[in-house]
Formats: C-alpha cells, structure tokens, sequence
C-alpha cells in the first residue's frame, strides 16, 4: 500500500444487511455518486415500485458508525421465463475509493446471491471495471433492456456455468407474488 492510501485507510469496517435507518445515508451517497441524471436511466425503470432483495443489500460502516458503503441488487425477470439479479447502485465514499472495499462488495454480493438461490446477475456498469469479476458484454447479447443503454456497459455474470444459455428477450420487473386468495368455504 503506498503512503497515500495508507493515510487514508480506516481500519477495520463493519460489513452488515442494509437496515431500513440507512436509506437516507445511501441516497445522499448514490446521488453524489451518480449524479441527478441517475433516474433517467433505464435500470431505474427496472427498479421502480419494485423492492430491492433485503438479503442481498448490504452497507459498510466505520469505526464512527458512518456508512461509507453500499450495495443493492434487484430482482429482474428476463422474458417472463429467467429470474436474474439486476446488481447496483454500487457506492464507495470518495474519501475511501481505491482501497479494496469495492471490490470485496461485489465478492460478498456475488457470493451471497449464489447462496441464496440465483444463478444469473445483470449490471450495466463500466466493463473496464466489472470484467474483474467475470462480468462479460457477450453473455448479455441475448438479452434487451426496456430502453437506451450503452451496449457496451450492459453485461451479464453465470453464477451457475451455462446459466446464460439459451437465455433471451426483454429484461421486465418480477412478478408480483399472487395474493393469496381466500379459499370459500362449503355451503
Ligand atoms: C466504482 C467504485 C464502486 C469502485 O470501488 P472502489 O472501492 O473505489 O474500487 P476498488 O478499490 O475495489 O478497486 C479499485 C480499482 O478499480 C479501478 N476502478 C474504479 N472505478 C473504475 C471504473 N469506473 N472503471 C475502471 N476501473 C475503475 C481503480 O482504478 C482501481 O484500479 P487498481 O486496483 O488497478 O488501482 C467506486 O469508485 C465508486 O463508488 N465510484 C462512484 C460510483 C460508481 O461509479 N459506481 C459504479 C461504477 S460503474
């Protein structure tokens, strides 16, 4: 680590699920990132009026309790047939970026997302960055997202080897879970 970065590294950080009280935290850190043009771009129309996996959003918090990371992934349905996970916004705090823990977010999100069942995840995303992590623009050739996104950053990750095959057409929300409907009773 050179002199610069170890100036700037805050030891130890606590890694935990996003709790409801660091929303706020994580919009301010998102907007600053991403900027206000954020909403305008096509994700965000994947992730309107749909919830984010709880189990698969996770923050980073220094030794003052002050969140300086975030993760969230989303469910996505590809085709009405292949359910995927839509990864981001991914957040460092400036004063942190360049020190590891991005990439050790995206490790534990991949990790976790294969535990809990998913075999696919989609981003749109810089490749210079996501290719570390095995994300590749040919996986994603198959598959449309509902809107403008520069090809090049649209990519897609097999959690499970072959999970991408044959997989093709538009990328939509999850359906909603049925509710559940009442069984009457015999007159
Ligand atoms: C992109 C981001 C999440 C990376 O997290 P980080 O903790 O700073 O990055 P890491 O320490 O894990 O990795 C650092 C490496 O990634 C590289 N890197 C960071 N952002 C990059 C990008 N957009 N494209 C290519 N490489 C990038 C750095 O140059 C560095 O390379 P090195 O290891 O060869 O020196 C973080 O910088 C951030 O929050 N940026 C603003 C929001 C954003 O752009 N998020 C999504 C990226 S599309």
């Amino acid at each position: 680590m050179t002199a610069e970065l170890a100036a700037r590294d805050p030891g130890q950080l606590r890694l935990l699920r996003e709790r409801a009280r660091d929303a706020d935290a994580i919009d301010e850190m998102t907007a600053a990132a991403f900027g206000p043009d954020r909403f305008h771009k096509t994700v965000y129309r994947l992730r309107e009026e749909v919830a984010p996996i709880r189990d698969l959003c996770f923050v980073a918090l220094d030794q003052k309790g002050r969140l300086v990371a975030s993760i969230r992934n989303w469910p996505i349905l590809i085709n009405e047939r292949w359910p995927a996970v839509l990864l981001g916004p991914l957040s460092i705090a400036p004063e942190l970026r360049g020190l590891g823990y991005g990439k050790a977010l995206m490790w534990h999100s991949m990790a976790q997302s294969r535990m809990q069942g998913h075999s696919r995840i989609i981003l749109v995303g810089d490749p210079e960055y996501y290719n570390q992590f095995g994300f590749r623009r040919d996986l994603a050739l198959n598959i449309q997202l509902p809107g403008w996104v520069e090809e090049r950053r649209f990519l897609a990750l097999e959690l499970v080897a072959g999970a991408m095959i044959g997989v093709h057409g538009m990328i939509g929300k999850p359906v909603p879970p049925k509710r559940a409907t009442r069984r009457r009773k015999k007159q």
